[in-house]
């Protein structure tokens, strides 16, 4: 391991307490977007160690493992655009924003937290609101400001705020798959109270630690991925702030996310949401150690599975290539030995990512159209789960030749 750009954190994220159990070891992995090129691959790769906590005292599931952002973010291979369910997903989100919260308003304002290639924010733009990107990733906000949506370069924090309010607040702020990525969730949640106007909103998506642990969503945690959602460490984090949560939404993306509502107080009324996903979280148990501990036991249940089925496969002569080069991907693939003598290669949409190996794994990344050649005795293992619907409809004609898919979570399966 390479103990430069990695720290081991002593405290809680939200509430600083000391009360932190391992609940999950995934291993030492490296940083699972970072794809290497042909020449990389004999050199060593940096590698950290992957592991869950869970907090006695607010109960935030995080990792304590954290690398260097700079390291992690600087050049970044994923492109929200690539994926086109998340793209129709915007359309609507942008649409259904707009008309709660900023039809009425004169002359509305959305700022966007890791705005990625601008495709949410252009959506906004098309319904008429100013708008502003924060992307720390320098080749994405290249590519927004390119097609002029007007990206600042940077990481969000209250600094950048206090910036952006020299012109004005944000009737709306927005942050998609993103806040689970930041270490200083104090300085993040003072920057949103600095930067929304006094009626303003702050919607922010995050994936669901319940549907996580129910569908063993393992490979979901990555290095990038530092905290890990339940409405009841949120409650604790907004509060320090003079926030509150007022809405709670289920979306169906990325296998379960939340849309989160949050507004300075006493300014919007207490969808009943909020009390019924509190209630959840206490019966299902998420105040107590034991329902991390059973989810533990089904991870390693799940690898001994889906290990002796790709060996069996391996066995009977079939062949196996991945689908979709996910970061993911990447932790399942690291974490279960799934290396190049197991997968031919993986073929992805994403253009930027062909002709790169996967880290650690070192698999060749191609384009999709090699899935044109194949069928009988063929086995896809589906690395992008999230997408299984889409992907097996485009896939119909690899499954009437004969190919099967592979889908590893919950219990793996071939289709
Ligand atoms: P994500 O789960 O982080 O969005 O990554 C999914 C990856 O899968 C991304 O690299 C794009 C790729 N992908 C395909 O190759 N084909 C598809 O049809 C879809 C939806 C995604």
């Amino acid at each position: 391991m390479t103990k430069k750009n990695y720290i081991l954190e002593q405290k809680c994220r939200i509430c600083s307490s000391k009360n932190l159990n391992l609940i999950l070891d995934l291993g030492e992995q490296p940083p699972a977007n970072s794809f290497i090129d042909k020449n990389e691959l004999n050199s060593s790769e940096s590698k950290f160690p992957l592991r869950l906590f869970w907090c006695g005292d607010c109960y935030l599931v995080q990792l304590l493992d954290i690398v260097d952002k700079e390291f992690l973010f600087k050049n970044y291979f994923y492109m929200t655009s690539a994926s086109k369910p998340i793209v129709d997903h915007f359309k609507k989100y942008a649409q259904d924003v707009y008309v709660e919260f900023l039809k009425e308003e004169k002359n509305p304002f959305v700022v966007e937290i890791g705005s990625n290639d601008g495709s949410l924010l252009s959506e906004f733009k098309k319904l008429g609101t100013q708008i502003l990107g924060i992307e720390p990733a320098t080749n994405l906000s290249n590519l927004a400001n390119q097609s002029n949506i007007t990206t600042k370069n940077t990481f969000f924090s209250s600094q950048v705020c206090k910036e952006i309010i020299k012109s004005r607040n944000a009737t709306v702020v927005v942050a998609n798959n993103v806040i689970a990525h930041v270490e200083d969730l104090q300085d993040l949640m003072h920057g949103i109270q600095i930067l929304l106007d006094k009626n303003g909103v702050f919607i922010f998506e995050v994936p669901y630690l319940v549907d996580l642990i129910k569908k063993l969503e393992f490979d979901t945690i990555y290095h990038e991925h530092l905290s890990y959602f339940s409405i009841l460490p949120l409650l604790k984090l907004v509060e320090q702030f003079g926030l509150e949560i007022f809405d709670i939404r289920k979306q169906s993306v990325h296998g379960g996310t939340l849309r989160i509502f949050v507004s300075k107080k006493n300014n919007f009324p207490i969808n009943d949401s909020v009390k019924i996903f509190i209630d959840n979280e206490y019966s299902l148990g998420l105040d107590k150690i034991e329902f991390y501990q059973k989810f533990s036991t089904n991870i390693t249940k799940l690898k001994k599975n889906l290990i002796e089925l790709l060996l069996r496969l391996k066995n009977e002569n079939k062949s196996i290539f991945g689908y979709g080069a996910s970061a993911k991907g990447n932790v399942l693939l690291n974490f279960c030995s799934i290396d190049n003598q197991i997968l031919e290669y993986i073929v992805d949409t994403t253009t930027i990512k062909h002709g790169k190996f996967t880290p650690g794994t070192h698999i060749s990344v191609i384009s999709p159209e090699k899935i044109l050649e194949r069928g009988k005795d063929d086995i896809a293992l589906l690395l992008a789960w999230n997408y299984q619907d889409e992907i097996l409809e485009k896939e119909k004609l690899f499954r009437q030749r004969g190919g099967k898919f592979l889908i590893p979570i919950p219990q793996p399966e071939l289709l």
